[in-house]
């Protein structure tokens, strides 16, 4: 970066990169990153300032740095501990995306098993029935909004039933999801969110009693009996990996279903070809999980160790963001990086993350994804947008890119 550029940088904050009006020029801003300010700065209230990394190979380095932590407490010291915003968030932080080694592996390999491709395969039938009955309720109609309908109900119901959580609870996930991946420090927000947490565990807390009176076959009494032996996991633990399930579970699937419609809406020649080639379905997916990457923005991760990057150093306690949708996009590994192309060879998006946290669902949403989006084009062939493509809102949303509703007809 020459001084000139330097001096041109204004600091971007929370509630921008937060803001509906980021997210609609996200992608020429990130193109401009890219070229001139691999490195862009962030203040970002009580978390701490850093920086925004947009390049592709800066974050495959910086994804598997061991000088970057997720775990604040293995960055700042017990004086420097910032007061937690939220109050009831405390008992829900001790997850493995808040953690490095060697707690983030015992964590992990808790609940690898439930998640590898064998598992998965085994859920095929019951994902189907579920697209298929979902696609039942609004057929007459010949209308729906996807994102009410179909892309969030589908994974929600999913991860419920792998957990073992009652289907009726299922709406009050959706406004407790939003109130933790919420990172507004509005003093307004703030209040309601932490009601809303607090909501949450006392959810969580009445659920897990029921468990230890009637254990079921379900992730969440295999988790309690780790608990009740003592050494692999304690209470918060294990209240922390219940809610990290469900969020990571469908606030990012229901993105991926939304998205890949909305693209092939917009990209008709591809929607066609999809019709013509249903073959070509995996490949979509995984172009629609690079074009509109679900999850935007990574989670924060503090720096435990200086270095310098790009000349800048990168000091102690600096938090770092790595733009997804931004590494997702570079030119110099992805050739016509702005073009939807369903036929796209060497797809080696970052979209699932990269290094230790790598998500642990990816197998699952990729079913999901296909499922849902085989069943959708099959059962509705003449689906399309009701209304123009530039009336979609993208939230206004920290981590995702997400869609407020997505209007069809067919
Ligand atoms: C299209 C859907 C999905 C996308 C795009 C996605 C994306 C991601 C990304 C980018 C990360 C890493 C975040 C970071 O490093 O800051 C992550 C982690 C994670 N994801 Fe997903 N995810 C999806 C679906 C799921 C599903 C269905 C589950 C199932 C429960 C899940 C569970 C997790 C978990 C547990 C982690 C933390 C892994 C760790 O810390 O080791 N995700 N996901």
């Amino acid at each position: 970066m020459s001084s000139k550029e330097k001096k041109s940088v204004t600091i971007l904050t929370e509630s921008q990169l937060s803001s509906r009006a980021f997210k609609d020029e996200a992608y020429e801003f990130y193109k401009e990153l890219r070229k001139s300010q691999p490195l862009y700065p962030l203040s970002l209230g009580s978390l701490g300032k850093g920086w925004l990394i947009s390049r592709y190979d800066d974050a495959i380095h910086l994804l598997k740095n061991e000088k970057l932590k997720k775990n604040y407490e293995n960055v700042f010291t017990a004086k420097e501990k910032r007061p937690a915003l939220l109050k009831n968030e405390e008992s829900l932080t001790k997850h493995m995306l808040n953690s490095d080694p060697p707690d983030h592996n015992r964590l992990r390999i808790l609940v690898q098993k439930a998640f590898t491709h064998r598992m998965i395969l085994q859920l095929e039938d019951k994902i189907q029935h579920i697209a298929d009955s979902l696609l039942d309720k609004v057929q007459p109609n010949k209308l729906m909004n996807l994102v009410d309908d179909f892309a969030f109900p589908l994974p929600i119901i999913v991860i419920s039933e792998m957990l073992g959580i009652p289907l009726e609870d299922r709406q009050k996930f959706r406004v407790w999801s939003q109130a933790i991946i919420d990172f507004s420090d509005a003093p307004e927000r703030l209040q309601e969110n932490d009601h809303l947490l607090g909501e949450f565990v006392e959810y969580l807390e009445s659920l897990v009693r029921k468990k230890r009176r009637e254990p079921a076959g379900d992730l969440i009494s295999a988790l309690i009996q780790a608990e009740s032996e003592g050494t692999q996991l304690s209470t918060e633990e294990l209240y922390s990996m219940i809610m990290l399930l469900i969020v990571a579970g469908h606030e990012t699937t229901v993105n991926l279903i939304t998205n890949m419609t909305y693209a092939l809406m917009c990209h008709h020649d591809q929607l066609e070809k999809l019709h013509q080639q249903p073959d070509l379905m995996n490949s979509a997916i995984e172009e629609a999980l690079r074009f509109h990457s679900p999850v935007e923005l990574t989670t924060i991760r503090w720096t435990a160790e200086p270095f310098i990057l790009h000349g800048q150093e990168i000091k102690r306690k600096d938090v770092i963001i790595i733009s997804l949708a931004s590494a997702n996009r570079d030119e110099k590994i992805f050739p016509t990086a702005d073009i939807f192309d369903i036929e796209r060879k060497n797809n080696r998006h970052i979209a699932f993350g990269y290094g230790n946290h790598f998500c642990l669902g990816a197998q699952l949403a990729r079913l999901e994804a296909k499922i849902a989006m085989s069943t959708l084009l099959r059962r509705c062939p003449n689906i399309q947008l009701k209304g123009e493509k530039e009336q979609m809102k993208w939230k206004g949303n920290f981590l995702m890119r997400a869609l407020e509703e997505l209007p069809l007809s067919f």
